[in-house]
This record gives structure tokens, sequence and C-alpha cells, in this order.
């Protein structure tokens, strides 16, 4: 279990004020200047070195993705940083913890980041939704530039650095990168073909990186403690601490700060008190958010908590987002929820994914209820494989992955549901010919 001194977010669950006086208190702001001046270079290759791989889903070396921004910025061409806090995904509630209860760690993240990879502003993208988080957040901006820790002459550094909080109007798809610069240049959020990608032309055209905020945030944590300390959480190519949150069917539902690669029984056994019902009674574990497919009972108890070991049993690290059902779970009626989700999400550009999207919601309906035919199951396969990487971004994929786990583990079910309500015409057709 990850020892306290080692917990980066040590106000994730608010016990102590969000306020700056209480942040420097927990080490926040402190020398910034200082970290500052090892250099924009030294900065990255550190990041680098400490493993660290974006915590918004697809698992990016960080550092990597910094060092992808032009070094010598033309002065009518500024780079941006783009803060991703849509947090849209179905099961994950880590960045409001960190928005809410310790936004000074984002604040000054954002300035140290932006200033590694010459950025002349950061932008930080909330959802809608979030109204206290946002009331935190502009709050917490205001002190720093009352301090002077960001804008002119940020921290005593001689950089300047703005940081700009834009609020979400409430759509999944603006947290797609892309679709987020569109939404914050005032335009409808619809994801942009790539290339060009945002390091070359982001917002406003300008060289811009898109980072969660669990990516930055522990930034400057991971500066001040070296870049050995957070390699030495987690294994090989999974490097670091981790924000788990865990939903569903445990006795204690919590969000977590925990070393990757914790096996998955140890993360429950020590911080959600367990499955309902004992481990017996579990039955599937999405682990990383909505989009990754469900893994079952037994291939997950043993599982390694990151991205490697998802990937081995099939699904994703994701966003970490750890969504339990226990035995008393409708399987078919979950995952036909997710794909209403994705229906209602789709931005409607791509044929595939604006027409796909519903279809594969319509049969999954008559799965549920059994209402259709054996050979559907097969059909949904394969139109889940079309949809799957034929569209210009992943939330194509993230509607397609929840049925292919579903159809993977649960077939015989699908199959009973559909066998009990008399509907397997394969047979008679059969028959007839
Ligand atoms: C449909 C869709 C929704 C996404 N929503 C989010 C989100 O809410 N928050 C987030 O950080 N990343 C989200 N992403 C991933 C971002 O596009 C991007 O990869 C991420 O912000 C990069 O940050 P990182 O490198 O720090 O992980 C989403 C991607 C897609 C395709
Ligand atoms: S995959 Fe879906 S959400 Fe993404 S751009 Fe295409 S239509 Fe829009």
């Amino acid at each position: 279990m990850l020892a306290d001194k080692d917990r980066i977010f040590t106000n994730v669950y608010g016990f102590q004020s969000w306020d700056l006086k209480a942040a420097r208190v927990r080490g926040d702001w402190d020398n910034t200047k200082d970290l500052m001046a090892r250099g924009q270079d030294a900065i990255i290759d550190l990041i680098k070195a400490s493993g660290l791989r974006g915590r918004g889903g697809a698992g990016f070396p960080t550092g990597m993705k910094w060092s992808f921004m032009p070094k010598e910025p033309k002065p009518d061409r500024p780079s941006f940083l783009v803060i991703n806090a849509d947090e849209s995904e179905p099961g994950s509630c880590k960045d409001r913890e960190i928005m809410r209860h310790d936004p000074h760690k984002l604040i000054e993240g954002a300035l140290i980041a932006g200033y590694a990879m010459r950025a002349r502003a950061a932008y930080i993208y909330i959802r809608g939704e979030y109204i206290r988080e946002a009331e935190v957040l502009f709050a917490a901006v205001a002190e720093a530039y009352d301090a002077g820790l960001i804008g002119k002459n940020a921290s005593g550094s001689g950089y300047d650095f703005d940081v700009f909080v834009h609020r979400g109007a409430g759509a999944y798809i603006c947290g797609e990168e892309t679709a987020m610069l569109e939404s914050l240049e005032g335009k409808k959020g619809q994801p942009r073909l790539k290339p060009p990608f945002p390091a070359g032309a982001g917002l406003y055209g300008m060289p811009t990186t898109v980072n969660n905020v669990e990516s930055i945030a522990v930034a400057p944590t991971i500066l001040r403690r070296g870049a050995e300390w957070f390699a030495s959480f987690g294994a090989e190519g999974n490097r670091g601490t981790k924000l788990f949150q865990i939903s569903g069917h445990v006795n204690k539902p919590c969000v977590v700060e925990e070393a990757m690669s914790i096996p998955f029984r140890e993360l429950i056994e020590k911080h959600c008190g367990g499955i309902r019902g004992g481990w017996d009674n579990l039955l599937a574990v999405i682990p990383g958010g909505s989009s990754v497919p469900l893994v079952p009972a037994a291939q997950i108890m043993d599982c390694a908590m990151d991205f490697d070991g998802l990937k081995a049993v099939g699904s994703g690290l994701g966003t970490a987002a750890v969504i339990v059902m226990d035995k008393s779970t409708d399987i078919v009626r979950a995952i036909s929820r997710i794909s209403y989700f994705y229906k209602h999400e789709s931005c409607g550009q791509c044929t595939p994914c604006r027409e796909g999207t519903g279809w594969m919601w319509r049969v999954m309906e008559r799965l549920r209820t059994g209402d259709a035919d054996v050979s559907e199951i097969d059909t949904l396969q394969q139109v889940t494989k079309q949809i799957e990487g034929h569209t210009i971004c992943a939330l194509g994929d993230a509607a397609a992955w929840p049925i292919q786990g579903l159809i993977r583990h649960f077939r015989p079910e699908l199959e009973r549901r559909i066998k009990e309500r008399g509907g397997d015409l394969a047979p008679m057709m059969e028959a007839a010919e």
C-alpha cells in the first residue's frame, strides 16, 4: 500500500482548505522559481525520466509530448498549454477532486509545464457541470495572480505566464482534444482531422499541447522529489502513483491515490472494504471508464492495475475509473446503457459513428430483452469492427469496445436470453431449407 509520505495529493478528501495559505503548508508553490531555473529542457528530461504517462486515458508519455513543442516560438506564433478538465467519461471523478480540494497543484503544474514547453498561457477547460469546482478554480487562479505566482514575471522567474479558466457547456465530445480546441475557439465542439497535430497547429492555429489535469498536477511534486522517486512506483513502462476511482458494488466506493500496478484484489481490499457480498459475488469489472471492455471476475482478480496489465486481459487502464459489478448486475442492460451514452454523445461528423452508435444501441436493447436472432450477435460484432478505427476520433472505438467485451465474455448469456424468449430463428430457417 502506498505510504502517506508518498502521496502527491495530500488534500484529495478536502480535510484541509484548498486556499493558497493551506496549499503552501502542503508544500505547493515552494520556491517554484528555483524549479524553473533548472531550465526548460532539463524539466522535460526529468519528466521523461520519471516515466509519467498521460492520465487522460491514452497514456501517451508526457515528457515526450512536451518535447514536440517548438523550442523557439516565433513572436507572432505563441504556444499554448490546454488543460483538459472535461472529465466526462462515465465513472471518472478524479480531476474534480484535484480542482476542488487541491487546485494550486494544478495551477503550479500549469506554470511549470507551460514554461517547459515555452507556452505563453494555459487554458483550463472545465466541464460545464463542475460548477463548484469551477468556482474554486477561479478563486485559486485569482489568488495565484494576486500573490505574483502567475502573470507577469511569474513567481519571480522573469517568465510571463497567464492562466485562463474556460467553462464548457457539458458535452462529452469536448473532452477529445481537438474538439476542445474548437470549443475554446468558440465553435461547435467537433474533433478535427489529424494531421496537423496540435503541437503544429492547435489553439487558434498555434502550437498547442493538451494534457489531462492529473498529468499536469503531478509535475511540480515530481520535480521536487525527483524522477527516481516517481519511477520507484509501478512496473516498467507504468510508473508513478495514480488516482483510482472505484465505484459500483464495493463496500466503500472511493477515490484513492495508489502505486500504479497494484493488483486489483489488493486495491479493493485495502481501500474499498472488499466486494459487496464477498469475492464470490464479483461478476465483472470495467477497469478504466465506460469506454474500455469489461473484464470478468476470474481474469481481473490478480491483474496489475496499469496500462500493460489491463491490456493483457483485453482491456485498458483508461482514466482508472474502476466500475465494479457484482452478480446482481444485468450485464447486458449495463452495456446497453453505455451504448446509449455514446449514441447520445456522438458529434455526428462521421457516418460510421453517427449511424453506427444508434444502430448498435438498438440491437443492444433487443439483445437485452432477448428479442433478437442468435445470428445478430455476429452481425453486431462485425459492425463494431467496421466502426473501430474508421472514424475521425476515438469516440467510435469507445462505443465499439464495451460491446466487443460483452460478446467476448458473455455470449452464452446473450444466447440464453434469445432462446428463452424463443427468438432463435436459425434452427427454424435451417429446417425450412
Ligand atoms: C471522446 C473522447 C473524450 C475524451 N475525454 C477526455 C476527458 O474528459 N479528459 C481527458 O483528460 N481526456 C479526454 N480524452 C483524451 C484527450 O483527447 C487527450 O488524449 C488527453 O486530454 C491528453 O492528455 P494526457 O496526455 O495528459 O493524457 C478524450 C478522448 C476522446 C476521444
Ligand atoms: S467518431 Fe463520432 S464523435 Fe468522433 S468525430 Fe466522428 S462522429 Fe464525431
